[in-house]
């Protein structure tokens, strides 16, 4: 549905996407992990149109895409929840949906209809009446989830969904995106937090200052690029830890030389990956 065919992007002399291809599968969460600056928001916005490609294109339901506005067709079939959360404060959340729906063309009985299941479907209906001004940070991130998809779109874009949002609403996100898929949605999310990544992605395309460093299921970049574990032993001595790809094998050893008090195994993450494919840390 969505193709990145050597895609770059350049403001001035910096090249926030460099060369960057992939192609979306059907029925998958697909992941662009990568920190703050690594140009993920910039990719998200040609795959929505809002910019145009320096070079490379993006392919969109096998055409490339068509950036005038009048043209309805590209519009139906996406729906972006951007970074910086799109909503008018002064409005109630059952106004911004009813606005954002109108925009896609939806009206009448239809349009309350979708109004009512997307309050729902984040769980604002009780506080569908109040203005967005006083809502909270979570509440806000759930609203621009609701309008991102008000009109049915096949493709839904999240862009760093869970910012700014408690661990409540940052859960809740997971589940209705999880949900999403299993109604059939395609979904591209973008992260700097691994471990959403890692929770909620089939594949994950790991971007580092614009360029693609690897794309594969989290289990498969792992094993290429997470290098061994560690198991981290408690004894008498105090604590000590071991790199291993064979934690129980380790283990055995450590116990005929010394009395294991206890023990932990911290299997190689995304984050080692990342570690690994950069020499720096994901999280600055
Ligand atoms: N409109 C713009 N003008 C100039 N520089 C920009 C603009 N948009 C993004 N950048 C720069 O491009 C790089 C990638 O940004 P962005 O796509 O927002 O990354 P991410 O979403 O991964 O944090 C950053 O260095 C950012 O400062
Ligand atoms: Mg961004």
């Amino acid at each position: 549905m969505l193709l990145f065919d050597h895609v770059s992007k350049s403001f001035g002399d910096l090249r926030a996407v460099d060369d960057l291809s992939f192609e979306l599968e059907a029925g998958e969460v697909f992941g662009l992990l990568g920190p703050n600056g690594a140009g993920k928001t910039t990719a998200i916005n040609m795959a929505v149109g809002l910019l145009e490609p320096d070079e490379g294109v993006v392919r969109f339901a096998g055409e490339v895409f068509d950036r005038d506005p009048r043209e309805a067709k590209n519009r139906q079939a996406l729906g972006l929840a951007p970074q910086s959360i799109a909503l008018y404060e002064e409005l109630s959340a059952e106004a911004n949906l009813r606005f954002f729906g109108r925009l896609h063309g939806l009206g009448g009985a239809e349009l309350e209809e979708r109004v009512a299941a997307c309050l729902d479907f984040v769980d604002l209906t009780d506080v569908r009446k109040k203005a967005v001004s006083r809502y909270s940070g979570g509440m806000k991130r759930r609203l621009n989830l609701a309008v991102a998809i008000i009109h049915d779109p096949d493709l839904v874009l999240l862009d760093e969904p869970t910012v700014g949002v408690d661990p409540q609403s940052r859960n809740a996100i997971f589940d209705r995106v999880e949900q999403l898929r299993d109604e059939g949605k395609q979904i591209v999310y973008t992260t700097h937090y691994m471990e959403e990544a890692q929770r909620l992605c089939d594949r994950v395309a790991i971007i580092d200052r614009g360029r693609l460093m690897a794309l594969d299921t989290v289990a498969a970049l792992i094993a290429a690029h997470g290098g061994p574990g560690n198991l981290v032993v408690h004894s008498d001595d105090g604590e000590d830890r071991h790199e291993t790809t064979d934690p129980l094998k380790t283990l055995g050893e450590l116990q005929a030389r010394q009395a294991v008090d206890h023990f932990q195994y911290l299997p190689p993450d995304l984050e080692t990956v990342f570690l690994n494919l950069t020499g720096r840390a994901l999280r600055d």
